[in-house]
């Protein structure tokens, strides 16, 4: 398939846009300081906190957690790695339904798999790995290329 410019120059903060790329759902969310900040809370309950498991460029594989060439932006595949369900973005700080000690992510309705706003996994639910990232670039500021 060929590779998908995505114009993120008016994502906000905090926000996530999906774009397809190879007949698969590919999400962007423009993370916030405190969102990349949180992301530290849980590092004790992530199967794989080095992201060794999943399919990723090596520029994604774990910078200081976020696995982004630019820290604030998260390009990730939209598919669960347990069995391919697409996850639903929670951004939300501790829900009634996901726990206290949810500090935003992707929420698996499927089966419950439970992934951090890097696509990071969390131990204890059934998706095996982290979100896979698809490779990606920047032709610009505020334009990537997916693919
Ligand atoms: Fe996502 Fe099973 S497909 S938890």
């Amino acid at each position: 398939g060929a590779p998908v410019e995505v114009d993120i120059s008016k994502l906000e903060p905090g926000q996530k846009i999906d774009v397809e790329w190879r007949g698969k759902p590919v999400w962007v969310v423009n993370r916030t300081k405190e969102m990349l900040d949180n992301m530290a809370k849980i590092e004790g309950q992530l199967t794989d906190p080095n992201s060794d498991g999943s399919d990723q460029p090596e520029y994604a594989k774990n910078k200081t957690r976020a696995r982004a060439d630019k820290a604030n932006v998260l390009v990730a595949l939209g598919v669960c790695t347990h069995l391919g369900c697409s996850p639903t973005f929670r951004p939300d700080l501790a829900p009634a339904d996901l726990g206290p000690e949810w500090v935003g992510g992707f929420y698996c309705p499927c089966h419950g798999s439970k992934f951090d706003l890097a696509g990071r996994v969390y131990s204890g639910v059934p998706a095996p790995k982290n979100l896979d990232i698809p490779p990606y670039k920047y032709v610009s500021e505020g334009v990537l290329l997916v693919g």
